[in-house]
Formats: C-alpha cells, structure tokens, sequence
C-alpha cells in the first residue's frame, strides 16, 4: 500500500526527509497551488501537509475523499477548519515546540527594533539622512513589559525580557497565580497589566475568545505612549483599533509580525511611521523551519505504520 502526501507550502527540504525515506510513502510537492487547484487535486492524497499559507477550509476538505491526516508544521491551526476535519474522520498535527524559540527570538528583536527606532532610523540613513533627531529612543530597563498569554512562548519572552531588566507582568486566564509566581513572573488581571505596561506583546492562540481582544476598549485603558508588539496572530489586536490610537498618539509604536489577512502588500498600519513590521518572520529561522518540519513528518509517519502521534 503506498500512502501519497502532498506539500501544499514550503517546508524544509531535510526536514520531510522522514516522509521521502519511508518505502510506502509518495511525496508530491507543489506549493504554488491555487485554492481552486488543491481542490481539483486533493482527492488522491493520504495526506496534505502545509504551513500557514494553505487554508484548509470546510470546501476543501469536502473534495478529500481520501485524507485521512493534515500535518501542521508549525504551531497555529487556524488555517485549518478543525471541525470539518473532525467530522470527516481526518486528524491534524501540529508542531507545537519547534518553532518557540525562534518566535520568542523574533518578538525580542522586534521590542527592541521598535524601543531604538532602528528600522526607521536604517531607512533614512539608506535613503542618506543622516538624522540623530528624530530617531531618539526609550531604554528596555526597567521599563513593564505586559504580557498576554503566558504559554510556550510568552514564557520565553518573559525571561528574556528579565535579561534585558524589564519588570514582567503577565495575564494569562488559564494559568494559576502560583505557577506564574514558581516562574518569577509577576501575574495580574487583563486590565492591570493593560494599564501598568510600558510594552505590551501577545502571544494567545487566535479563537473566539481572543479576536479583538486588544480592541478600542483595552487601547483606552492603556497608558500614554504605550508601545504594542504582535507576533502572534492578526486579529488578535483590532487593526482598526490600534490605527486610531497610534493616529490620536495614545499608541507612541507598534511592531507587527502578522496581519488580520495575510499576504498583504498594501495597509494602513504601514503606512504610518510609528509602526514596524515583519511579514510573518516569528518562525523563518532554519532551526525552527527543520525541525517542526520534522516532527510533523515524523508523526504523519508514524500516523500510516499505526504508531502513536505526538501531537494531535
Ligand atoms: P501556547 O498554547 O503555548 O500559549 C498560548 C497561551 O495563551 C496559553 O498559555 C493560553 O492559556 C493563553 N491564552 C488562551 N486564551 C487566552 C486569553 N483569552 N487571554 C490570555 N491568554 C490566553 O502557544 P504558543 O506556542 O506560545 O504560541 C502563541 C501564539 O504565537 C499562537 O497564536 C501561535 O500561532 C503564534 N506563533 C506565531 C509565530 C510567528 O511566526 N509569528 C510562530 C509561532 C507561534
Ligand atoms: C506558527 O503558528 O507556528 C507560526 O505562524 C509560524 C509559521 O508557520 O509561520
């Protein structure tokens, strides 16, 4: 029995080596599909792995008579309808932990871009301004990093963010106080840390219950000059909010890594100088892309010979 999987969106090309070295498993990989294309395409495939870019929508799941797994090689599955597939039988993994340092890296790195100004700063200086005025910043020290969602990667950025002197403040509904207080992590109620922090980043999940959770209503409560990071998912901060708070100088910054839709190549937010972007960047490491590249093909073939998956 051969058992075909299709690539949908670039992965790592060592890290399917498990797929391509398994003797009955064919990989097909076409990864500038169409959404009508994988739907013409989809009915002969055992299993379909993708990243964020393939949507794994209700319609497409409709025309995969034969799937029986969708491997995600990364951490986010809504990209994925999750109810159709339970309703057709077909199980979706995810790469939960490979790509967390990578994400916690990245986040760092757009505090403290956004902190010094730098991308603005290295932009005049291409364009040949050599200007020390306007790109004066803020120290990280002693400054009150807010974050929301104290999970694999909030707690990594809450370390390294205490190496960098920051004091931490975290909410998270799902975590007790005590185990925040066992990690030295300061722990309080979304609108605390909403009106004490200096620096807010999230890093929930995107759901129901967090869409628009930093809406107009959380920017009001925030203090002057507070500075946003999101790179988690788009949507859970509202766009429409955070321009208008950035508009009426009540936002001093933000550093986006994603967007409520994704690609985008044109957006108010980038217009304004006040924010800095990535387009997705928080796991685009070689470490993180090879290894949830890696256990996702490690679990789809563990999935065919009967074995126990890891993270389903
Ligand atoms: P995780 O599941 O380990 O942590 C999420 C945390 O959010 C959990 O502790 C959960 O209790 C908490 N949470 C849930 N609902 C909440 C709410 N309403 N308010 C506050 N906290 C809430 O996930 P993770 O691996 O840390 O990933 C976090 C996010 O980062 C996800 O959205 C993931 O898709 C995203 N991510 C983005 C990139 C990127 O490339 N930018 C890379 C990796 C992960
Ligand atoms: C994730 O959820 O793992 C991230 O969005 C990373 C990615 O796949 O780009």
């Amino acid at each position: 029995m051969t058992y075909n999987i299709l690539i949908s969106d670039p992965l790592h090309k060592e890290g399917i080596t498990p797929l391509l070295n398994h003797k009955d498993i064919h990989v097909d990989i076409h990864t500038d599909l169409t959404s009508e294309q994988l739907v013409a395409k989809i009915g002969s495939y055992d299993g379909l792995l993708v990243r964020s870019q393939t949507q794994v929508t209700k319609e497409l799941l409709e025309h995969a008579r034969n799937l029986k797994i969708v491997g995600r090689a990364g951490v986010g599955v809504d990209n994925i309808d999750l109810d159709a597939a339970t309703e057709r039988g077909i199980i979706v993994v995810n790469a939960p932990n490979a790509n967390t340092n990578s994400a916690a890296e990245h986040t760092m790195a757009m505090i403290m871009a956004l902190s010094r100004k730098i991308p603005q700063a290295y932009f005049a200086l291409k364009n040949h301004q050599w200007d020390r005025k306007n790109y004066v910043g803020v120290e990280l020290k002693n400054k009150t990093l807010g974050i929301i969602g104290l999970g694999r990667i909030g707690t990594e950025v809450a370390y390294r963010a205490k190496g960098q002197r920051m004091k931490v403040f975290a909410y998270d509904p799902f975590l007790s106080p005590e185990k925040a207080e066992k990690m030295g992590i300061a722990f309080g109620t979304l609108e605390e840390v909403l009106k004490t922090s200096d620096f807010i980043t999230v890093h929930t999940p995107l759901m129901k219950e967090t869409k628009h959770l930093i809406n107009e209503e959380a920017f009001n409560l925030m203090k002057p000059g507070v500075q946003i990071v999101n790179c988690a998912r788009g949507g859970i901060i509202d766009e429409e909010a955070l321009y208008k708070a950035i508009i009426s100088k009540k936002v001093a910054g933000a550093a986006l890594d994603v967007f409520e839709k994704e690609p985008i190549h044109h957006h108010v937010l980038l217009e304004l100088p006040e924010v800095i972007a990535t387009p997705h960047l928080g796991a685009s490491t070689v470490e993180a892309q090879k290894n949830v590249t890696i256990d996702v093909s490690e679990d789809v073939v563990n999935f065919f010979a009967g074995d126990v998956v890891r993270n389903p």
